[in-house]
């Protein structure tokens, strides 16, 4: 760790203040965040938006921590008791979540209600200290027409930082300077300008020197804006290889004759070789996977996949996905839970290429970014796909980047202006 790492690692066990470590892509805000929880005498929960970012810094999903439904939005949300999950919240010193830049304004609003809940104490966020760790010029978090529409009634934007509970928890703003995950001077003077908006000319021909011959491999794993190019790359990938494909197929076992629902939480099928790249998509500490971890097939037959990780080999079989609904009962007059069947598929998917999104907060050595089928809509989404690798050598591109491609948040960039002048204001003396 460096010096500027170790003072926040100190400052965050000294305070019980609300705190939000900020910085730069690989500032080493997700190494700072593993430290302090290693090494702290706080009782800590850790947590991140996606499977993938959880999986970076041992924690879980916000949604399995909190109990939270897959809703489309919460606003108006009130929770219901969670016994087990409750015990777990009202236990813990401090709430730790990573890649805050994604978490909606309605889902801390939606933490901050469940922990008043389960902590029986009526405080923002139920006395808990949070401490939150992102860079809000990275992604933001994921909206679409319908609850972006409600969202703007009650929020002055979708950033965690305008949800309510963020107003009554005065968060203190600390701020990592140092890239460490790049050293090439000139990469890194480029990344800083495309992360605030400032994209220069030299700064493009330097990453467009990167762009690949129309014959040459692209390097995994491939990262794109949409789900069809990933989907289509994971299949040109598998393809490539030699061998025979083997597919599993989803199964639905129904409670009562109960129809499949429309969305499942799996894939309907998955076609592995050894040799193919795969992500888990489930926690299992038995098996000892989690969302998010990546390995390679060693070894498959008509039942399971053996997938190496590291050094080790993990036999994967289909597991039960289970798939609830509330159901109002007429004759008590209460919503309850009731099971509609489970489908039955392997925890993985291929892992030749991944959404910009799910590759947000990891560190590659090599990586291929691929626009040429769908540019950039959201802000920051350029800048997490480039600030991936560790040079430049590493980087792959399909087509030659443009200025368009990398937005930057006003909403965010003034934000994180405000709040840390603010913040050292407060801490200098006077
Ligand atoms: N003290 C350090 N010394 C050397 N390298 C470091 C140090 N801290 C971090 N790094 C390197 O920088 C990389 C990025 O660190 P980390 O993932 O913590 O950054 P981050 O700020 O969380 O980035 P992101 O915003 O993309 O999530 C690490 O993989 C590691 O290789
Ligand atoms: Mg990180």
């Amino acid at each position: 760790m460096s010096e500027s790492q170790a003072a926040v690692v100190a400052k965050l066990n000294q305070t019980t203040d609300n705190v939000f470590v900020s910085g730069e892509a690989g500032t080493g805000k997700s190494v700072v965040l593993r430290d302090f929880v290693n090494t702290t005498s706080k009782k800590v929960v850790v947590c991140a938006p996606t499977g993938l970012a959880a999986n970076h810094v041992d924690g879980v999903t916000i949604h399995s921590l909190f109990r939270l439904p897959l809703n489309d939005h919460f606003i108006d949300y009130s929770p219901n008791p969670d016994p087990e999950a409750d015990k777990v919240l009202a236990g813990a010193d401090t709430v730790v979540i990573d890649e805050a830049s994604m978490v909606r304004a309605d889902m801390l609003d939606a933490i901050d209600s469940r922990l008043r809940l389960a902590r029986e104490d009526a405080r923002p966020f139920g006395g808990a200290q949070m401490i939150l760790f992102g860079d809000l010029l990275q992604l933001p978090p994921v909206t679409n027409g319908n609850n972006m529409n409600l969202l703007r009634k009650k929020y002055e934007s979708e950033f965690f930082f305008d949800a309510e509970a963020s107003k009554a928890a005065e968060f203190v703003s600390v701020e990592l300077t140092e890239i460490l995950r790049q050293q090439e001077p000139d990469l890194v003077a480029a990344l800083r300008r495309t992360r605030v908006g400032k994209i220069q000319r030299a700064d493009l021909d330097l990453l467009n020197t990167r762009v690949a011959a129309p014959t040459q491999m692209l390097p995994s794993p491939v990262l794109a804006t949409k789900n069809t190019v990933v989907n289509g790359h994971n299949e040109r990938g598998l393809e490539a290889l030699p061998g025979a494909p083997v597919k599993f197929i989803r199964e639905w076992q129904p409670r009562d004759g109960l129809k499949a629902p429309q969305e499942a939480p799996c894939e309907s099928q998955i076609v592995l070789k050894v040799g193919c790249p795969v992500l888990f998509t489930r926690n299992d500490s038995e098996l000892g996977i989690s969302n998010g971890m990546s390995g390679i097939v060693s070894k498959l037959d008509a039942e399971s996949a053996t997938v190496q990780c590291g050094r080790q080999l993990i036999e994967v079989e289909p597991v039960s996905w289970p798939v609830k609904e509330y159901v109002h009962d007429s004759t008590s007059g209460r919503v309850r839970l009731v099971e509609q069947g489970e489908f039955i598929q392997l925890p993985l998917r291929l892992g030749f290429a991944m959404t910009i999104h799910r590759s947000q907060g990891q560190t590659y050595d090599r990586a291929t970014i691929d626009f040429s089928q769908g540019r950039p809509f959201a802000a920051g989404q350029g800048y997490v796909a480039i600030s991936r690798v560790r040079q430049l050598e590493g980087l792959t591109l399909t087509c030659a980047l443009q200025t368009t491609d990398f937005k930057c948040s006003r909403r965010a960039l003034a934000f994180l202006r405000d709040s840390l002048r603010a913040s050292n204001a407060r801490s200098s003396p006077r």
